[in-house]
């Protein structure tokens, strides 16, 4: 019933293949295996979301495959190219070109507008000028944010902001696209519009995605979802919505209260207090709630 492996199909054209990887910080007893021979294979087109609990691994497994961070162990592919197996002058080349990271909390430079922050990726990646210049704005209009062009990022919204940063990542052309909790910022509506710009990146434009998020809702657009935990891939048991913090997570071993004839699963005992102390708040009367709409697991 659920994905245990993380092999996509075998035919297409795989863009991303990860092999037994692992990052170890530290040494000795305080030695933390963040990631723990994990493997991974993704295809042009697709859409991989990568679920877990805070500290299982999930950014650090994102930010070796952008190569940012070096793997202790491992091999990690794009398009072919081996990059752990390249030095620092080639990683960079890798950045620029090869991959392009949308961050939870933007990245935005505050002294630069929007189109300067996109037209900045075209710089350093070599394309300057006026070519850069309408690149870095149709990138943006492509995105509807045609009105905002000229606007710094203390005067853009959350939504706003990640576009920009949706628009950085994409306009060098890169095939691999990896998100690092995208939505966690932004309210539902913003952080639905988000979701959708992520799919429309990998089902109009063919790129690759790879999100790790809490966020059910990029569970709609995935083609396949994955569970990390403790630095490894494991089986999706049963899903469920905290009702406090909109937050999927795993029912086994899940704090829960009864409530009204109900089971509910929160992420935290925070969330459960939080919940305990006005339940009415959360649990919508007459309105499905989150709650009452478990995320199957598949
Ligand atoms: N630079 C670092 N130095 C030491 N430990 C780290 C570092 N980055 C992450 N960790 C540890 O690795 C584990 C996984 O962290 P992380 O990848 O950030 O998890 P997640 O993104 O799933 O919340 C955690 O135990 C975290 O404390
Ligand atoms: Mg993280």
């Amino acid at each position: 019933m659920s994905e245990r492996t993380d092999d996509g199909q075998k035919d297409g054209e795989t863009v991303l293949e990860v092999h037994d990887l692992t990052k170890v910080f530290g040494s000795g007893e305080t030695a933390v295996r963040a990631v723990d021979g994990v493997g991974l294979s993704v295809k042009r087109g697709e859409i991989v979301l990568v679920m877990g609990p805070s500290g299982s691994g999930k950014t650090t497994l994102l930010t070796m495959i952008g190569s940012l961070l070096k793997p202790t162990t491992g091999t990690i592919r794009i398009n072919g190219l081996d990059i752990t197996s390249l030095h620092e002058s080639e990683l960079t080349k890798v950045r620029r070109h090869y991959v392009g990271f949308v961050f939870q909390s933007f990245n935005l430079l505050e002294s630069l507008n929007a189109q300067e922050n996109v037209e900045v990726a075209l710089n350093l990646a070599g394309n300057a000028g006026k070519g850069a210049r309408n690149k870095a704005r149709q990138a943006l209009v492509d995105l509807g944010m045609k009105p905002r062009l000229k606007f710094k990022p203390k005067a853009l919204s959350g939504g706003e902001k990640q576009r920009v940063s949706i628009a950085r990542a994409v306009v060098n052309d890169p095939q691999l696209i990896l998100a690092d909790e995208p939505t966690a910022n932004l309210d539902s509506k913003q952080g639905h519009d988000v979701v959708v710009l992520l799919r429309d990146i990998a089902k109009k434009e063919g790129r690759t995605v790879v999100i790790v998020s809490h966020d059910h809702r990029i569970r709609e657009v995935a083609d396949r979802v994955l569970w990390l935990e403790d630095g490894r891939f494991k089986d999706i048991g049963r899903l469920e919505r905290d009702p406090v913090c909109g937050m999927a997570i795993e029912a086994e071993g899940a704090p829960t209260l009864q409530y009204e004839g109900r089971t509910y699963y929160f992420c935290s005992v925070g969330c459960r207090g939080e919940f305990e102390e006005q339940p009415a708040k959360f649990v919508a009367v007459g309105t499905p709630s989150a709650a009452q709409s478990p995320i199957s697991g598949d």
